[in-house]
């Protein structure tokens, strides 16, 4: 991909991350809290430990996380969104917690000397720009001591149902203006960048040592509404949606409400993933 391209998609990441801080931290943050339990039990956290949060969103994995090494502990949230930002603090603001600080920074430059944290998790937080996938793994295994611990989430399969991809194409643009056209072009080259990125190994590339996988099934409720605007205020199919006449919006609102009203509750599969850095 071009690097005016990259840069064009780094902005819109940004954008869209931003667009969705209200939605997730309102629907998604209460729903997923069994998936975070997870996360935090796989990195085993002790007291007075120094913890990066990768892709903190409002926060909600940084805070659990300050709970479990208290006072003496620090962790550090690190997001690309503002707006997602701005509710982590005023989270923290509100809890009370003195040992959780957030602060704008790409998970693939992190602006830390070598061996500053004990830990590094992430739950659903990781960089979705294909190139940055690799530097990331790398600036983790970096900033770790050694012996240090990597637990991370992701999803394994898409949780929303395809019946809005259904409804959705019934009311594709067929028209696309010009803008939209190249975003479709820009959003299927991201795609093809994906595919060349090597899942698997990826951290044992990195450094990483005794690395463990487990895909594990939880049940999510995520009322129709917030799905529908999780999905509308996202990549491509916000663009589609942007381009729809008023009145056709209408109409393809309430039929794709309709739509994902029978699955409200979704199988919500994760990937896990912990690793160590090699050392003590
Ligand atoms: C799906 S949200 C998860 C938020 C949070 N971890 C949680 O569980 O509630 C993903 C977050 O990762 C952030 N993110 C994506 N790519 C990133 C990157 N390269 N560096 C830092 N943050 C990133 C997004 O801005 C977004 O806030």
């Amino acid at each position: 991909m071009k690097t005016a391209d990259k840069e064009w998609f780094k902005r819109l990441w940004v954008e869209m991350n931003d667009r969705q801080a209200a939605v997730w931290d309102r629907h998604i943050v209460p729903a997923i809290g069994a998936i975070r339990g997870r996360l935090i039990e796989l990195v085993d956290l002790k007291p007075g430990e120094r913890v990066l949060d990768v892709g903190t969103g409002t926060g909600a994995v940084a805070f659990d996380a300050a709970r479990k090494v208290g006072a003496d502990g620090r962790v550090a949230g690190i997001d690309t969104s503002p707006r997602m930002l701005k509710r982590a603090r005023e989270k923290a603001a509100k809890s009370g917690l003195k040992s959780v600080e957030f602060r704008k920074m790409n998970s693939s430059s992190l602006d830390w000397p070598d061996e500053s944290f004990d830990a590094v998790i992430s739950c659903l937080g990781q960089p979705e720009a294909p190139w940055d996938v690799r530097p990331a793994c790398a600036e983790w295994h970096r900033i770790l001591v050694p012996g240090g611990r990597l637990a991370i989430c992701t999803e394994a399969e898409d949780p929303f149902p395809a019946q809005f991809q259904e409804v959705f194409a019934r009311y594709k643009v067929r028209t696309p203006s010009r803008k939209l056209a190249e975003r479709r072009r820009l959003s299927s080259g991201v795609s093809r960048e994906a595919d060349r990125i090597p899942g698997a190994r990826l951290l044992e590339d990195a450094g990483f040592v005794d690395v463990r996988r487990s895909v594990e099934s939880f049940q999510v409720f995520i009322p129709a509404r917030a799905q529908l605007e999780l999905l509308l205020t996202w990549g491509l199919d916000y663009e589609e949606y942007s381009e729809l006449a008023p009145s056709v919006r209408h109409r393809f609102r309430t039929e794709a409400s309709e739509a994902i009203r029978p699955f409200e509750t979704v199988k919500g599969v994760m990937n896990f993933a912990s690793a160590c850095k090699a050392g003590n």
